[in-house]
Order: structure tokens, then C-alpha cells, then sequence
């Protein structure tokens, strides 16, 4: 069996921050950002937590997917930015949705987290665990952010974003997931304080691993790349995108890209962008997208998904 995507959600805050707010109280402009990241504004919530974020995502996939809440048996959401540690987020999802049958938890693998969501959900319906679950990344960065640190205040927002997986006759693709603890240093976010990041290494990593996992899993499911519909790639920095286009030489409009809108939302990245495009219809049945995310751990990752 293999997970199809039914339906996908998002929810992202109406409260926008453009670039020359944030250089209102950091020593920045709307052309170095711009130049740098590609991105051009920010959503950051304001009463809504990232729990109410991952909901509404979730209510609108399963609308999308036209699944019942009772029908789900799994819900993985993927944060970094919880303000509960007990119980865990899926648990709150699972109890405002009415997924009464659903076994629920958290996991977090930093900007990487979706994509191990993902995994481990296509994991759990190959083996016949479950067959229909919801896969949310979900994000309250601003909460993390030291504002007086332009190094990384200038990247990141907030939001949330589903999709619903149910189980279909298929063979499992490979998936391909990566970690590298020893580098954890670049990107640190510890109790009670703000994250902390050596941007450069971390922008260096990205570039090399990122199109190394996507060869990786051409490779491994027999696939060329110009089979690919789509790259749909964590949105971080527009910079990076274009360089793993330029490495795996395939045309930049095959990497769509949202970032500009959001900046880098974590995990919440992927399936935001997802559901653009499904709702613009820029993504039809039968279409192959490989889905790669990368970043704190160090961790990253590529997976296929067959529309
Ligand atoms: N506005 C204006 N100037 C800034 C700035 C800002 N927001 N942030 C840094 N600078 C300055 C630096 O102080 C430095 O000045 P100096 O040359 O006088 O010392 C100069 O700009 C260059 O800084 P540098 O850090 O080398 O810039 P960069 O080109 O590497 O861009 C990032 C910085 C953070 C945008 C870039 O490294 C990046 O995107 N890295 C990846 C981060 C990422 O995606 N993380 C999440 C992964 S999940």
C-alpha cells in the first residue's frame, strides 16, 4: 500500500510584517533582504497559537480530501514551536477536529519535519498499520526569534500547513532521510532562549546535501529528472533553491517557490506551498513532485510523491 495525498490546508495569518518594518528596529533593508533571501514579507500570528494553526489546516485538508474526522486513524504534526510540552499538539488537534479514532503525536526534525512526517506516515500505511491519516507541519517562529538579531529575524514567519494521506494499492517508493548530529551546532534553538544560526554553514550544507538526497532518490526509484513535475523544496531562501536548480540542471520554473510571501516557515513550508499549488491547480493527478526538506539536526531529506 502507499499514501496518496487526498486533500491538502493551510492556514497562515492576516497579520503581515514587510521588509522595512523589521528595519524599523534591526539595522536592515528591503533591498538587502530581498537580494539575500528573496523574501519580501513575513505572516506572523498574533493571538493565534500554533496548536489553532495546525487546526484550521487540518479542518481544511479533510474538507478538501472530503474525508470524516471519525475516518482518520493517524495524526503526526511536525513543530519546533509548541507552547504546550503536554499533550502534545496532535492530541489538541485530534480533540478540535473530532478525530475520535486517531492515534496522535508530535515529532520534530526541525525544517526537515514535514518530510520525516511524511515518511514516517508512508511508513506506518506500507506496513498496514494505518490507512488514512493527517500529516501537518505547524510553526510559531516569531515566538523563537530574538527581534534585535538581524542575522536571523529577517527569515523567518509563522503558519501552517496538512495534507490528508490515504492508503492506495501501490507498491512504496524509497525515501530517503538523513542526519548528521555531529553538525548540530549550526542551528540551535535551547530552552528559554532565541535561535541561533551559522548562516553560512547552513546555506553551504543545503546546497550540497540537498541536491545529493534529490540524485539519491531519482536514483533509488529508477526515475530521471526530467520526469519530475515539480521540485517543491522548504522554502528558506531563494538563493538555495536556485542553486540546487543550477546543481541538478533542471529549469528554476520547475522549483516553485512561496518564500517571498512567508519567508521560511519550517516545516510548515512544504505543505503551504502544496496547497497553493493544489488550489491554483498548477498540480494534477498523476504528476510526479519530489518533496526535500533540510536544516536544524543536521538533518534532510527527499521523498516522491505521486499526485
Ligand atoms: N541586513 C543587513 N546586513 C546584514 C544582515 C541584515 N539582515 N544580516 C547580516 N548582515 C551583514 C553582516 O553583518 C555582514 O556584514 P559585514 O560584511 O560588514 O560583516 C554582511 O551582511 C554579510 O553577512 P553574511 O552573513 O555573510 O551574509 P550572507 O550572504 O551569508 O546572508 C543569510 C546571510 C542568513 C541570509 C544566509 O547565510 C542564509 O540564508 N543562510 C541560510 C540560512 C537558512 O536558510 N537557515 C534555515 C535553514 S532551515
Amino acid at each position: 500500500m502507499i499514501g496518496k495525498i487526498y486533500g491538502t490546508g493551510s492556514y497562515v495569518p492576516p497579520n503581515v510584517m514587510e521588509n522595512d518594518d523589521l528595519a524599523n528596529f534591526v539595522e536592515t533593508s528591503d533591498e538587502w533582504i530581498k537580494e539575500r533571501t528573496g523574501i519580501m514579507r513575513r505572516h506572523i500570528a498574533q493571538e493565534e497559537d500554533m496548536v489553532y494553526m495546525a487546526v484550521k489546516s487540518a479542518e481544511r485538508a479533510l474538507k478538501n480530501a472530503n474525508i470524516i474526522a471519525e475516518e482518520i486513524d493517524f495524526i503526526i504534526v511536525s513543530t519546533i514551536s509548541s507552547s504546550v510540552v503536554l499533550p502534545c499538539a496532535a492530541c489538541e488537534v485530534q480533540k478540535e477536529i473530532g478525530a475520535v479514532n486517531a492515534t496522535c503525536f508530535d515529532l520534530n526534525a526541525a525544517c526537515s519535519g514535514f518530510l520525516f512526517a511524511y515518511n514516517t506516515a508512508q511508513a506506518y500505511i506500507a506496513s498496514g498499520i494505518y490507512k488514512t491519516g493527517i500529516v501537518i507541519g505547524a510553526e510559531k517562529l516569531s515566538n523563537l526569534i530574538d527581534w534585535k538579531d538581524r542575522g536571523t529575524c529577517i527569515l523567518f514567519g509563522d503558519g501552517a500547513g496538512a495534507v490528508v494521506l490515504k492508503a492506495v494499492e501501490g507498491k512504496q517508493f524509497p525515501l530517503i532521510t538523513h542526519s548528521e548530529g555531529e553538525k548540530g551546532k549550526a542551528l540551535t534553538c535551547w530552552q528559554n532562549d532565541f535561535i541561533h544560526m551559522d548562516g553560512q554553514e547552513v546555506f553551504k550544507f543545503a546546497i550540497k546535501q540537498v541536491p545529493k538526497c534529490i540524485c539519491e532518490l531519482l536514483e533509488q526509484n529508477h526515475l530521471q529528472k526530467e520526469e519530475i513535475d515539480y521540485f517543491v523544496l522548504h522554502q528558506a531562501n531563494r538563493r538555495i533553491v536556485e542553486a540546487v536548480a543550477k546543481r541538478l540542471q533542471v529549469e528554476i520554473e520547475k522549483f516553485p517557490m512561496n518564500l517571498q510571501e512567508y519567508g521560511n516557515t519550517s516545516s510548515a513550508s512544504i505543505p503551504i506551498l502544496l496547497d497553493e499549488m493544489n488550489h491554483k491547480g498548477i498540480i494534477k493527478r498523476g504528476m510526479r513532485i519530489i518533496i526535500s526538506g533540510f536544516g536544524a539536526g543536521l538533518s534532510w531529506g527527499a521523498s516522491l510523491v505521486e499526485w
